[in-house]
């Protein structure tokens, strides 16, 4: 049990992952008011890219990675009294980076130390290949003079991953030295060609490592180009370390922009769908989320109406920069169970196709009332009026957290404003009635 802490039980907030928390089906709970309790803990530190979660210092509570100013990585410890996170330990990678992009913490060489993986648009560098760093975890904290520079560039964001089965992360992608993916193993820092496609992968990719095949081992999901460019995905079966195509499927015919796959079990059937948000048109005017059942072919809309009042509410489209002076940040749906329904519910940002500003919504997972997602069961219900949630202009990433550690989701919210370059820190408690929530369990059991 022990090793299995070396993977990477932290995530990256701005990448595609998992949290679908299974719990107990109590039956749909109405979302209650947020409560803001940014200053609690944060106080007057609330700024920065919150980037990344993860256990740093093996204190069993976890820390947040924070970036500032493009070059620095502050990790705040989590802390007994407010505010409940602390600014303690501090990286600059000024010197070699003009954009660090992602953090991804794990522990890279196996020593039961949690290490940081960097990776950054080198300074003065032509091309816009990314550069990754390691830094090496010591005694509970990172040692901003212990790195190892990988000696190769990336063409996108790696995938981190256990490729060889060993519970020690690896990290893929398509380095400068081939156009075959590339795995770098962890604990040796090896690299090995990882697998033979001819496929060009897309960038922004949204490639995951998630059990898609039913048999308890993860595979690998990744976002590519057919031989005419379209978008489509492919899953790669691992079978004892070794992975060959299941299958390939093509993205909705209508799709146009095609946002962050995202991965949860969207009908409650235990087994993982494929939710794809994304635009009928370059600019988002006709929003649209579809879901892919596991084992189906058929792509099916759970979402298609983005009205709220007179006003047409869109994702916001990606725009590709050769050297981008802020962290990209693509259509993502970060999921969660909200209510605790054991239905994966989902927070988008969203923006005013007539306005400017754009905000963070929560969409709650409910039954389908409608032919159009009848295939699906379920559909996904905007709350486009969050109290709280919607007073917060200009949201760039929401994100679902249980700060209190209480198994109760709460929401964190990034939004521009604070400076140039960084963003605020909004931290919003789900106030989930526990009273009202344990009637419903007894509620339901007495049935
Ligand atoms: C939440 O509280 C912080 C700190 O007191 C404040 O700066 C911020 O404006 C509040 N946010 C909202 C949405 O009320
Ligand atoms: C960064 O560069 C400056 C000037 O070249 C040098 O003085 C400083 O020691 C360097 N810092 C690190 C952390 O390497
Ligand atoms: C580890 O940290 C402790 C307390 O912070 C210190 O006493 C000890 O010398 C450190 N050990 C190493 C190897 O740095
Ligand atoms: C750097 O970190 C590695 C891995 O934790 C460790 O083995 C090594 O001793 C460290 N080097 C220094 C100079 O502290
Ligand atoms: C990269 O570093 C590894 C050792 O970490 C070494 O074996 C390999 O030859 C290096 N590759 C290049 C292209 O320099
Ligand atoms: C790949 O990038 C590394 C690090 O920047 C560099 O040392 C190496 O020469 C590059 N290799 C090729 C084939 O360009
Ligand atoms: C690194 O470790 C992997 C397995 O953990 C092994 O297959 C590989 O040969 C090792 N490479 C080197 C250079 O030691
Ligand atoms: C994986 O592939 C290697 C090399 O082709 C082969 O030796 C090994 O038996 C394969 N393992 C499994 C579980 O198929
Ligand atoms: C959306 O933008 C339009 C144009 O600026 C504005 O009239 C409308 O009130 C905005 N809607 C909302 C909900 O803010
Ligand atoms: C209901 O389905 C129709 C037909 O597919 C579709 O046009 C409409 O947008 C759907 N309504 C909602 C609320 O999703």
């Amino acid at each position: 049990m022990a090793a299995a802490g070396r993977l990477p039980s932290s995530w990256a907030l701005l990448a595609p992952l998992l949290a679908g928390l299974a719990l107990l089906g109590v039956g749909p709970v109405p979302a209650r008011a947020l409560h803001n309790v940014t200053a609690e803990l944060f106080g007057a530190e609330a700024w920065g890219t919150l980037a990344a979660f993860g256990d740093l210092n093996s204190d069993k509570q976890t820390d947040l990675f924070v970036l500032r100013e493009k070059n620095d990585l502050i990790v705040f410890l989590a802390d007994q009294n407010a505010p409940y996170f602390k600014p303690k330990v501090k990286i600059s990678f000024k010197n070699h980076s003009a954009l660090i992009t992602s953090v991804v913490p794990g522990d890279y060489d196996g020593d039961s130390q949690m290490d940081v993986l960097l990776t950054y648009f080198p300074q003065n560098h032509a091309n816009n290949e990314l550069g990754a760093v390691i830094f090496w975890g010591q005694n509970q904290t990172l040692d901003p003079n212990n790195m190892t520079i990988l000696n190769r560039t990336f063409q996108d964001q790696p995938l981190i991953m256990d490729f060889n089965g060993d519970l020690i992360p690896d990290i893929f992608g398509i380095t400068n030295e081939s156009s075959q993916p590339q795995i770098l193993l962890g604990g040796n820092l090896s690299w090995h060609p990882a697998l033979t496609t001819k496929s060009k992968m897309r960038i922004p990719h949204s490639h995951a490592f998630i059990d898609l095949t039913e048999d308890f081992t993860a595979d690998l999901f990744l976002t590519t180009l057919s031989a005419s460019s379209s978008f489509q995905f492919e899953i790669w079966e691992n079978l004892g370390g070794n992975f060959s195509v299941h299958s390939i499927l093509t993205k909705p015919q209508n799709m146009m922009v095609v946002g962050q796959s995202a991965f949860a079990d969207f009908d409650g059937d235990g087994q993982m769908d494929h939710l794809l948000p994304g635009c009928e048109d370059q600019n988002c005017q006709r929003s649209t989320i579809y879901l892919l059942r596991s084992g189906t072919k058929q792509w099916v809309p759970v979402l298609q109406d983005f009205n709220n009042k007179g006003t047409l509410w869109g994702f916001v489209p990606f725009v590709h920069e050769e050297r981008p002076t802020e962290i990209p940040i693509p259509i993502t749906l970060h999921i969660g169970d909200y209510n605790m329904d054991g239905y994966p519910d989902a927070l988008a940002i969203l923006k005013n196709t007539s306005g400017s500003n754009q905000q963070a919504f929560l969409l709650e997972n409910v039954p389908c009332n409608n032919v159009s997602c009848e295939e699906a069961h379920r559909m996904f219900k905007v709350y486009w009026e969050l109290t709280d949630l919607n007073q917060i202009r200009d949201a760039m990433v929401a994100t679902f957290f249980d700060i209190y550690e209480d198994g109760i989701l709460d929401i964190v919210v990034l939004s521009k404003g604070y400076s140039k370059n960084d963003f605020a820190i909004h931290t919003l408690k789900n106030n989930f009635e526990a009273d009202a929530y344990f009637v419903k369990v007894i509620g339901e059991y007495s049935k």
